[in-house]
């Protein structure tokens, strides 16, 4: 898993429960280091791993932590990462999910090691959303948090239901997404 995401996770936990609680993490997991370079790859074992004793820390279940941590993400981590991205995300977060795929993509594309997930987007009459989530990795949970915190961070523009296995592929999950504004905002 990408630094990116790592650092975010010390930064979610940090802001929840403080730097104690991130060090009573890194001590549970036996982590040499528990400083992440942004654009290094770790191996997944590790955030699994983080994931699994935060939720003992925290008191916790690991889905709970994914998700408020998807969240997060999206408030902090993210755009203070990748801002002109997340300029988009905010004005207009529907654009923002059809290029979701090639935004990941972008992120890792010179990265040993990062596999990010695939995103594909399908719209109804309506207007609403289906939004597919294919992964190896299986964080249903973190997808989202971070779904939910495109809503939040756009005003609100949309809102997100819980996910959904797709039936016979074990690797994927759909949300419904409600658009409630689908211009994008200028300012
Ligand atoms: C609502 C928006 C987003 C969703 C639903 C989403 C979904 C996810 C999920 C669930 C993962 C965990 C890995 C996996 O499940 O395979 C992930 C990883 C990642 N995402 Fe996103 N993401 C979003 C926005 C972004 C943005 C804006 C960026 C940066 C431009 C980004 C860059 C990354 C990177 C670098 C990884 C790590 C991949 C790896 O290390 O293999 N994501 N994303």
């Amino acid at each position: 898993m990408k630094g990116v995401i790592l650092r975010g996770f010390r930064n979610f936990v940090e802001d929840r429960a403080g730097p104690s609680a991130w060090s009573e993490i890194v001590q549970r997991t036996s982590l040499d280091e528990d400083f992440f370079v942004v654009a290094h790859s770790y191996p997944d074992t590790v955030a699994f791993a983080l994931v699994e004793q935060a939720a003992g820390v925290l008191e916790l279940e690991p889905d709970q932590i994914l998700r408020s941590f998807g969240r997060h993400w999206m408030h902090g981590t993210g755009p203070r990462s990748y801002p002109q991205v997340f300029e988009l995300a905010r004005r207009d977060p529907v654009g923002f999910l059809w290029r979701l795929d090639q935004l990941h993509d972008a992120a890792t594309r010179n990265l040993d090691g990062a596999r990010p997930p695939v995103v594909r987007v399908f719209e109804d009459d309506g207007g609403d959303l289906t939004v597919e989530y294919a992964s190896t990795k299986r964080l249903p949970h973190l997808a989202w948090g971070l779904l939910e915190g495109l809503g939040e961070i756009s005003a609100g523009r949309l809102t997100v239901e819980a996910p959904e296995p797709v039936p016979g592929r074990p690797q994927c999950w759909s949300f419904r997404l409600h658009v409630h504004s689908k211009e994008p905002s200028w300012i």
